[in-house]
């Protein structure tokens, strides 16, 4: 039977990695690679996770089954940490545990198309490059509405609000909730609040995928745009991610949270996550989500966790200041200052698909033909070399 298949061609960012690795050049540099890397080049395990996954292999008793909702006291830490304590009283909130931001976007997708089999999704143009593969191979619809002009470097707001004003009542608008990827520009509270007037005006539903809430500006910070459309809609999506905030990349933590019109509808709701789920992969890996747990209900590791995502986002927005100042004396003509505005792990760099050939060429300089940049392959050691081989291409 598999004779009728053919092969898929390899990821472009994994080819990419595994060309940074092959090259021999001392000074090579890797601003392609899609996770948090501290200046020495390791993806770190934090302190607090360390600690956690001490305190489960000691306490610990049992790895037996968890239902397909996964761990009711994770999935209540994280409900919290997304739309703050005050919200859910009302019953309308339904979370589950998934494995990652991934499965809880396909499984969102997969709900979205059993309660409406004609529902179109928005995604912005651009977007993380699985969204479309990850929610297109559910059959759901998928419409792109613009985002990013790379004229002005800035997010093209007018043409966004344009495009989604098409959107018909029930569609689903899938917003970044911080630290957009790839663009790093994230909506302002302002931005925010005409997008959700426009949802609210024209009947649309939410569908936030909040996979670097702590990234930005901080853990209540950015969730700002979730709990504005909580206030504001009777319903909406919501997917997180502990991949980044937690570092928990291969232990696949994440949820799905949705809201509903009521406490009932909610309790509908729950019971289909859960088949989707049961009959997808049954139920979500524990270790990770219970890491997560353990140290959000445990007041010094969680005090520990947040100082230690705080050093992350110095070291982000410090790194993209080292890249622009060193930019502004190798290359006085050009202005890179749009990379101040931008958060989380990405920004565009904004220059052409030659100049990056040329970069990676001449340079040992790794990113993808976009122009993104992972600011985190940017080091106090590096950042020099990077501004000068920056300036020799334009
Ligand atoms: C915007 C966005 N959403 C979702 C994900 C998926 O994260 P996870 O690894 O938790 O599945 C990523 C991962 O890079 C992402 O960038």
């Amino acid at each position: 039977m598999f004779e009728t298949l053919t092969p898929k061609p390899a990821d472009s960012i994994l080819k990419l990695i595994g060309e940074h690795q092959s090259d021999t050049r001392a000074e090579k540099v890797d601003l392609g690679v899609g996770v948090y890397r501290d200046a020495t080049g390791n993806t770190p395990i934090l302190r607090a996770v360390k600690k956690a996954e001490q305190w489960l292999v000691d306490k610990q008793t049992s790895k037996s089954y968890l239902g397909s909702r996964g761990d009711a006291v994770f999935c209540d830490a994280i409900q919290r940490m997304v739309f703050g304590d005050a919200a859910g009283s009302d019953g309308r909130i339904a979370t589950i545990q998934t494995p990652g931001g991934s499965g809880a976007l396909r499984v969102a997708a997969e709900l979205a198309l059993r309660s409406n089999p004609d529902v179109t999704t928005w995604v912005s143009d651009p977007t993380w490059s699985n969204h479309t593969p990850l929610l297109g191979e559910t059959g759901i619809r998928l419409r792109a509405y613009p985002y990013y002009d790379s004229g002005s470097r800035s997010i093209d707001f007018g043409a966004m609000l344009d495009a989604l004003g098409e959107a018909e009542q029930g569609d689903l608008i899938l917003l970044h909730g911080c630290c957009h990827n790839p663009t790093g520009m994230d909506l302002s509270v302002e931005q925010w609040q005409q997008v959700a007037d426009l949802v609210q005006k024209r009947k649309l539903i939410p569908f936030i995928d909040l996979a670097y809430q702590g990234f930005a500006h901080g853990i209540e910070e950015d969730a700002y745009g979730v709990r504005l459309m909580y206030e504001r809609v009777p319903e909406m999506m919501v997917t997180h991610s502990c991949s980044k905030n937690f570092g928990l990349y291969r232990d696949r933590v994440g949820a799905m949270l949705l809201v509903a019109r009521d406490e009932e509808t909610a309790q509908t709701v729950d019971s289909q996550a859960q088949f989707v789920v049961r009959t997808m992969y049954s139920l979500p890996p524990d270790h990770g989500a219970a890491v997560v747990s353990r140290i959000l209900h445990d007041a010094k590791l969680r005090a520990d966790w947040l100082t230690e995502l705080d050093a992350i986002r110095q070291r982000l927005k410090g790194m993209r200041s080292a890249l622009v100042a060193a930019l502004q004396e190798a290359a006085p003509d050009h202005d890179f200052s749009h990379i101040l505005r931008t958060t989380g792990m990405f920004a565009y760099l904004g220059v052409s698909t030659e100049q990056v050939e040329r970069l990676i060429k001449d340079r040992g300089v790794y990113l993808p033909g976009s122009s993104r940049i992972n600011v985190c392959g940017i080091t106090p050691g590096n950042v020099r070399y990077l501004a000068d081989s920056i300036a020799s291409v334009l």
